[in-house]
């Protein structure tokens, strides 16, 4: 049994609390993820995802609770965390590689390296060749996985991604989803990531939580009992995926309602 990589302990989460009638995005939740764990999380929109990935990797002080790594208070700053928001894009006056290359620049690598190594990992993710190109030229499924990429490069121990797949046409997905499967395949890094796709989750993930409205607690947690390696193209007819989906579909009816007649 493998230990716990990430901690949340009565989290709690109210924006413009000063204010009279602050937003409670999150009310209280309690989670354990397992080194190597891949989980995603769904909910309806506005229901606190962002919020509460935004808490997990340290870029949002929550109101209430703590979050630790490895045991460790996330504010300790120590840990390796890679992070791609929901809004993440590539900075348009750099090229492909020095984009993707960006972390490993903070980090203080050398630039010989550094574009060799993205260069190695553009190479992997299908951007062989647009190395020299800037993010303008490149289709947006390509500037995703770019994006993606310049996360993974520094090889973080626990990654966070905010729908990383959100605008992006089925293939595409397909492509990226499978990227995804075999680089954790041989990395086993601990992924904590949000989907709106609920066949998506079960195709990825060992578990999903399902949040309830705002402000969030955990609805339900579902573990995905399907064998490893996944074969993205023939796991969704596998009869468990098909009433893991229908399972999850019937939890989640409420909660979209309720939140689209806010
Ligand atoms: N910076 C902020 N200041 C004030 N309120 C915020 C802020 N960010 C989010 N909220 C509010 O908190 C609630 C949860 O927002 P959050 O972005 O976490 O939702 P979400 O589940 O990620 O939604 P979506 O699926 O649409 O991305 C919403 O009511 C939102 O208006
Ligand atoms: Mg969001």
């Amino acid at each position: 049994m493998k230990s716990n990589k990430l901690s949340l302990k009565n989290i709690h989460h109210v924006y413009g609390q000063e204010r009279q009638a602050g937003t409670e995005a999150i009310r209280h939740i309690d989670l354990e993820v397992r080194d190597g764990e891949l989980l995603a999380i769904v909910g309806a929109s506005g229901c606190g995802k962002s919020t509460l990935l935004n808490i997990m990797c340290g870029m949002i002080e929550p109101t209430g609770g703590e979050v630790k790594i490895d045991g460790e208070r996330i504010s300790s700053g120590s840990h390796r965390i890679g992070y791609i928001s929901q809004t993440d894009t590539l900075l348009p006056w750099r090229k492909i590689d020095s984009n993707v290359a960006l972390g490993l620049e903070l980090e203080g690598i050398s630039k010989r390296e550094r574009l060799e190594r993205a260069r190695q990992m553009m190479a992997l993710s299908g951007l062989k060749g647009f190395e020299k190109m800037y993010p303008h030229e490149l289709s947006g499924g390509m500037r995703k996985r770019a994006v993606i990429i310049r996360a993974l490069i520094q090889n973080p121990d626990i990654i966070f991604m905010d729908e990383p797949f959100g605008p992006l046409d089925v293939f595409t997905r397909e492509a990226l989803q499978k990227e995804i499967l075999k680089m954790w395949g041989e990395r086993k890094n601990t992924i904590v990531y949000i989907t709106h796709d609920i066949a998506e989750a079960i195709t990825l993930a060992d578990r999903i939580v399902l949040l309830s409205r705002r402000p969030s607690v955990i609805k339900n947690e579902y573990i995905v009992d399907l064998e490893r390696p996944r074969v993205i193209e023939e796991c969704k007819y596998n009869p468990k995926f098909l009433q893991l989906e229908k399972q999850i579909w019937n939890d989640i009816k409420d909660e979209l309602c309720d939140a689209d007649m806010e």
